[in-house]
């Protein structure tokens, strides 16, 4: 096996898969999967935890450090802060969370901590990010850069499933109107936009499994690795 540094970026909206592909991914070719999704829903959480005051989430996430931890099949956000660990997960991913999400994360000050922590990981490490900016702004230097997507109703289809597996309940209409005001604030924001890499390959999903996705991602990297 090469020992080559593989940086894997996958872009692509809500709902697009992402994240079910670099899991899948990661445990092939042994690399740590960095999801940045995450890190924006814990700055979300602090907000709403926090009387949505930005300025003391800006702070608390600047003595923040983060790392992912494998918990069983699952993966979670460890945050150290002032000398106390915890572990996030479900509460990153409450319907709450998403609403607000993509408003904390068009936040310059705030991308910019993260965005900084996300590249000192990617420098010293193999690993495959999923997120917005990854191709274009976090590792424009990635070996493999992959941008998914699906219709929007394919991927509300998705999401929805995942709430119902966690036992939220939350009707097909929200989660699609939730997704599509979502896709309009990331596409659409200032600081590093939702955006294909110019040398990403795009797969459109809608319709595939999960397995062909994985198949022609495989293709791509065994090109270069
Ligand atoms: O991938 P996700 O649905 O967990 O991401 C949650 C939100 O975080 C998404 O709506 C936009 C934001 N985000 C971002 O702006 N940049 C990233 N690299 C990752 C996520």
């Amino acid at each position: 096996k090469s020992v080559k540094k593989l940086r894997i970026a996958i872009d692509g909206p809500a709902g697009s898969g992402k994240s079910t592909i670099a899991k899948i991914l990661a445990k092939l070719y042994n690399l740590i999967y960095i999801d940045t999704g995450a890190m924006y829903r814990y700055a979300a959480y602090l907000y709403l935890k926090n009387n949505q005051n930005l300025d003391i989430v800006i702070n608390m996430l600047k003595e923040s450090e983060f790392n992912f931890v494998k918990d069983g099949e699952t993966q979670k956000l460890k945050v150290d802060f002032h000398g106390e660990s915890k572990l996030y997960d479900d509460e990153l991913r409450t319907v709450d969370v998403s609403k607000i999400v993509s408003k904390v994360a068009k936040n310059k000050d705030i991308r910019i901590i993260l965005t900084e922590k996300q590249k000192e990981i990617a420098k010293n490490n193999s690993v495959i990010m999923d997120g917005r900016d990854i191709g274009t702004v976090v590792i424009p230097e990635a070996e493999v850069k992959v941008f998914l997507s699906a219709t929007p109703e394919e991927r509300a289809k998705r999401r929805l499933k995942d709430y119902e597996t966690k036992g939220i309940k939350i009707s097909y209409e929200e989660v699609l109107e939730d997704i599509k005001k979502r896709d309009e604030e990331d596409v659409n924001r200032d600081i590093a936009p939702l955006k294909k890499a110019d040398d990403a390959y795009e797969l459109d999903t809608t319709g595939l499994s999960i397995d062909d996705v994985v198949r022609r991602i495989k293709e791509l990297i065994d090109k270069v690795y």
